[in-house]
C-alpha cells in the first residue's frame, strides 16, 4: 500500500508545521507527517520551514537570531485565521506527541554551511531519547548532512531530497547509504520509481497535490508520497 505523508502536517487546511496541522493529519488517518527543522540562537530545534519567520508568523527576522522563548511568543497560525494562537512547535514537543500514536515522521533538516554539524546531532539525540528511531526518516536537500547523520546514527533511515533529474538515483541513494529517496514528483516518472523499487530503494515523491498524480502513484504502488492534502489522498486511496 502506498503510504500518505502529510506535508508540514495537514497544511492544505491548517497552518503549516504546527501541532494543529499535525494532529489534524493524524485525525484524518494519514500514515505519517513531514516537518522541517531549524536551529534557534540558543540551540533549540524548532519546527519551521523558512530561515525567516516572516512568511508563516506575525514576526520578522531570521530563526537563528531568536531564542526559543522569543520564538514561542510568535503566532504561526494567524495567516490561516485560527481563533487560537498556534505557537511554533519545538521538535521535542512533536516527538512527545508522536509517542502517543503510531505515525511515521519525516524530519527534513534544513542544513546549510552555518548550521552543518550543529543541527544534526541534537535532532538525532532527541529521536534516540524518545526511542523513535524506527519511525523516523531524516531527509534533506543537503546530502552531506545526511551522510553526517548516518555516521552518527546508522540505525535511523536517511533519504535524499532532490528536485532535478539524477542519473540512476537509486544507485546514488545506495552510495550514501540511504534506503529511500524523496524526489520532486516531476523528476520521478514511473520508470524511475519502478527501477528504484526493484533495486530496493523506497521512493516517496513530494509534493503531490493533484488527483491525477496521486492516482499515478497509487497505480504503480509507489512506496509513499508527501502531500499537503492527506484527506484527498486517503479518499482516492480507497479506490485502489
Ligand atoms: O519533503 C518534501 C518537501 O518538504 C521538500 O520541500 O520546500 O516543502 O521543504 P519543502
Ligand atoms: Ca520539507
Amino acid at each position: 500500500m502506498t503510504l500518505i505523508f502529510a506535508h508540514r502536517g495537514y497544511s492544505a487546511k491548517y497552518p503549516e508545521n504546527t501541532m494543529k496541522a499535525f494532529k489534524e493529519a493524524e485525525k484524518a488517518g494519514a500514515d505519517g507527517i513531514e516537518l522541517d527543522v531549524q536551529l534557534t540562537k540558543d540551540g533549540e530545534i524548532v519546527v519551521i520551514h523558512d530561515e525567516k519567520v516572516d512568511r508563516t508568523t506575525n514576526g520578522t527576522g531570521y530563526v537563528i537570531d531568536f531564542t526559543f522563548e522569543e520564538l514561542r511568543k510568535l503566532d504561526a497560525g494567524h495567516k490561516k485565521s485560527l481563533l487560537k494562537k498556534e505557537p511554533i512547535p519545538s521538535l521535542r514537543e512533536v516527538l512527545e506527541w508522536l509517542k502517543t500514536n503510531n505515525l511515521k515522521c519525516n524530519i527534513e533538516i534544513k542544513s546549510n554551511l552555518a548550521t552543518f554539524m550543529k543541527i544534526e546531532q541534537p535532532v538525532i539525540s532527541m529521536v534516540q531519547e524518545f526511542g523513535l528511531s524506527d519511525r523516523i526518516i531524516i531527509s534533506s536537500f543537503n546530502h552531506y548532512s545526511l551522510v553526517y547523520c548516518y555516521r552518527i546514527a546508522p540505525e535511523i533511515e536517511i533519504a535524499p531530497l532532490y528536485a532535478e533529474g539524477l542519473y540512476m538515483p537509486w544507485v546514488y541513494a545506495e552510495s550514501i547509504r540511504a534506503k529511500g529517496m524523496h524526489p520532486k514528483f516531476k523528476v520521478a516518472p514511473n520508470e524511475i520509481i519502478k527501477a528504484s523499487m526493484e533495486y530496493g530503494i523506497d521512493v516517496r515523491p513530494y509534493t503531490v497535490n493533484k488527483e491525477k498524480e496521486m492516482r499515478r502513484l497509487f497505480e504503480i504502488g509507489c512506496t509513499a508520497f508527501i502531500t499537503d492534502d492527506p484527506v484527498l489522498a486517503l479518499k482516492i486511496r480507497k479506490e485502489y
